[in-house]
């Protein structure tokens, strides 16, 4: 029974063999399903099937806590294993009812526009016991101090969230929580969002900062009221705390873009922290605040531009790495651009630019036309003491001229066919510098992209996109991405997911383990092991970089890619050519016979890419080859018929050839059933499709 399905299944195999691609262009290296994963999964057990919106995350490694920022809710879940229910706590943060009913007859739905999205999360520094929270408040901002003295999470005070986080819970805001170097060095949230219902206010704002005896230090400051000059509908991305300012990255509609139609550009821009405003002129808005477009781009005569950051990431506040893509409604492909903070502050220390009038070309400022002290620079002490011209200069111009130039001058990684949104990285620091960036699609699929530092500075790191996690059933946007230690935590509407991503195990090739600097090869027991806890593994720095990979790897485990075999076996039988070779293969195989290419006949093409000849004769003798899209060969058989005598005696062998090869097979699929599903198998059929893929 079992054999005449799994015949089945590889006939389907070929049926399917010729769309070898994958429906998603951007699928590369090694792709895990959730089944082949270690997956742990937290929903809130009271939903059911309502969506609960799990869309920001907090890593609080000094607690151990994975805090959770639902629609009303916030959770606290074990940061080791987030399915351990065990002293998970949560706090109920529904919306005023009021507030409800006044969304509601705005024209907004009830559910998700009218809840409580908690959009941000923040440990304070100065007040461990403390987090600092903002959510929608359905469509009313609310700000919270949150008690999180284990075991309880409760209110310590609750004010207006508005500046701090958006009113749609589907907007593109940020915020970060500065703890130094601020006036009256008090901790300051600073934000980027909207500030009004319509979104035609969008800032970047540092609310009133009050001393602990309540009185007002510092009013608020802000960034010029609805002038697109400054910001012109941008969507945020990121913000990070650097030594005397803060950046802000973000995207927006391109005012010097002076050709027809409409252009997003990338930006980073930057406040002073001692900025609290000017006096007369700028009163309450930033003096300090500059812009600058971000360049990630392709060169060439005509350069290649990824215009649209979709996430910002660094681990040590020097270098920022974007995620950026083209234009969503184009050809879509995503890119990864380094930023340095030095390349940042040489393009804010750069020239201005300016446009004389609405029907003038932007060109830079004449250095002799800037100001000194010069606007921007965070040693201005006191700025509300600043003369009128030089806040009437920053007043009207806030961009630079100069773009941040991205390191290397190409992008780190990038691919077409792509659609990347959410970006985490990380650095072997006791190492030579090895990045890995966990990037993650719209459709709930996350990327593993590893860069090897190159050996001049000049040239870009050697990057490959070397494994696809596919952590879900379905496709499902993930909002939240963060990596910890061994683990991925993922954000997305219906639950919060942990994703191991330490892999080695799982890896059948040996490229895709050598990709993965976590992992390395053993030559004995041809398997993929952890580099962690086994010595003498073949890992991809101990290979020879300066010869292509096939040929490095090769010379490294000693032996062929694959081997090449004689087979001889009786006329009637039949007979199963696998494809062993050592590397992944990207592409179609194509299968020759005495060098000529096979398009019909007898043999099948299984899924696989093995190849399957049924009821052997005499003809099907030669030379089997199999190329890979690049005619590299990948396989190679020497089969001969053995048609002496069709006596009794070799009849019965026959039969008896052909039973063993299809129990071998029916015992093979039975341990493959046993490994992917271990005891907890109860659906036969997972057995079934199993067989023969890989
Ligand atoms: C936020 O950004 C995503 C893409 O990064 C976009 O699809 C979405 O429309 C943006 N949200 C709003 C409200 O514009
Ligand atoms: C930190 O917590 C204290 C209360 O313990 C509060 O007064 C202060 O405003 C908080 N800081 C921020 C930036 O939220
Ligand atoms: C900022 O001002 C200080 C003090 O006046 C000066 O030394 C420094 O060069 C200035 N920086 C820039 C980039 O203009
Ligand atoms: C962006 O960088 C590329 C490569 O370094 C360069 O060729 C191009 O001119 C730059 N574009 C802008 C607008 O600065
Ligand atoms: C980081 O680099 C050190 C030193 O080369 C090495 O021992 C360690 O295994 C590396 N870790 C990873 C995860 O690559
Ligand atoms: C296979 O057969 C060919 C020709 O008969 C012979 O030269 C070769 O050595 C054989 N290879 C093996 C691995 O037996």
């Amino acid at each position: 029974m079992a054999v005449v399905v799994i015949v089945s299944v590889l006939l389907v195999g070929l049926a399917t063999s010729g769309g070898l691609q994958n429906p998603d262009g951007c699928d590369s290296g090694a792709v895990f399903k959730v089944k082949d994963l270690d997956v742990k999964t937290f929903t809130d057990a009271k939903d059911g099937p309502n969506l609960r919106y799990y869309r920001y995350l907090l890593v609080d490694s000094l607690s151990q806590t994975l805090f959770v920022g639902a629609m009303n809710k916030i959770y606290g879940l074990n940061l080791g294993d987030i399915s351990n229910k065990e002293g998970v706590r949560q706090k109920d943060l529904s919306p005023d009812p009021k507030d409800i009913d006044m969304c509601k007859i705005q024209g907004k739905k009830v559910t998700p526009d009218c809840q409580n999205h908690i959009r941000f999360i923040a440990r304070n520094m100065s007040n461990s016991d403390v987090l600092a929270v903002c959510g929608t408040g359905a469509y009313n901002p609310k700000s919270y101090q949150l008690n999180i003295q284990y075991p309880r999470i409760s209110i310590l005070s609750l004010t207006s969230g508005i500046g701090k986080c958006p009113y749609d819970p589907f907007d593109n805001s940020t915020a970060i929580l500065v703890e130094n170097n601020n006036p009256g060095d008090l901790p300051a949230l600073y934000s980027g969002t909207v500030s009004d219902f319509i979104k035609a206010d969008p800032l970047i704002f540092r609310p009133a900062l009050h001393r602990s005896d309540g009185s007002k230090a510092v009013d608020y400051v802000r960034t010029l009221r609805r002038n697109p000059k400054w910001l012109n509908e941008p969507q945020f991305v990121g913000s990070f705390d650097v030594g005397d300012q803060v950046y802000f990255f973000f995207r927006e509609v391109a005012l010097e873009y002076t050709n027809c139609g409409k252009k997003i550009y990338s930006r980073v821009a930057k406040v002073c922290k001692n900025d609290n405003g000017g006096r007369a002129v700028l009163n309450k808005v930033w003096t300090s605040y500059l812009k600058a477009r971000l360049n990630c781009s392709i060169p060439g005569e005509y350069p290649y531009y990824f215009d649209e950051i979709q996430d910002v990431a660094s681990f040590d506040g020097e270098t920022f790495y974007g995620l950026f893509t083209t234009n969503i409604n184009g050809l879509t492909a995503s890119a990864i651009c380094a930023f340095s903070r030095y390349q940042i502050d040489r393009a804010f220390n750069g020239p201005f630019k300016d446009q004389v009038d609405s029907r003038s070309n932007w060109l830079p400022v004449p250095d002799d036309d800037v100001p000194k002290p010069r606007p921007g620079n965070c040693t201005i002490r006191n700025t509300r003491g600043l003369p009128d011209t030089i806040l009437n200069f920053i007043r009207s111009r806030p961009l630079m001229d100069y773009t941040v130039a991205h390191q290397y001058g190409r992008p780190v990684f990038y691919k077409s066919n792509c659609l990347m949104q959410k970006l985490a990285v990380a650095v072997n620091e006791s190492g030579n510098g090895e990045l890995v960036f966990y990037t993650a699609s719209n459709a709930g699929v996350i990327y593993k992209i590893f860069a090897w530092p190159s050996t001049s500075i000049q040239k870009a790191p050697h990057s490959v996109l070397a494994t696809t996690f596919r952590p879900f059933q379905d496709g499902r946007p993930i909002w939240s991405m963060q990596l910890h230690n061994n683990h991925l935590y993922l954000g997305t509407d219906s639950s919060v997911t942990q994703l191991n991503i330490v892999v080695c195990q799982q890896y059948a090739k040996v490229d895709h383990c050598l990709f993965d600097p976590y992992c390395g090869w053993d030559r004995f027991s041809e398997l993929c092991r952890s580099i962690k806890f086994s010595k003498g593994l073949i890992t991809y720095k101990n290979i020879d970089q300066s010869k292509p990979i096939e040929k490095a790897i090769m010379i490294a485990l000693g032996q062929p890619l694959f081997s090449l075999k004689n087979i001889s076996r009786y006329s009637g039988t039949s007979l199963t050519l696998p494809v062993d070779y050592k590397l992944h293969i990207e592409g179609t195989v194509t299968w020759t016979k005495n060098n000529n290419v096979m398009n019909s006949g007898k043999p099948i093409l299984a899924h696989d890419n093995s190849l399957i000849i049924p009821d052997l004769d005499s003809s099907d003798q030669g030379v089997y080859r199999a190329v890979d899209s690049k005619d590299n060969p990948v396989a190679e058989y020497r089969v001969s018929v053995d048609t002496t005598k069709d006596d009794i005696e070799k009849r019965w062998i026959k039969k008896f050839d052909a039973w063993c090869q299809e129990f071998e097979k029916y015992q093979n699929s039975i341990r493959q059933w046993e490994q992917k599903c271990g005891a907890c198998c109860d659906n036969p059929s997972n057995a079934i499709s199993q067989f023969g893929g890989k």
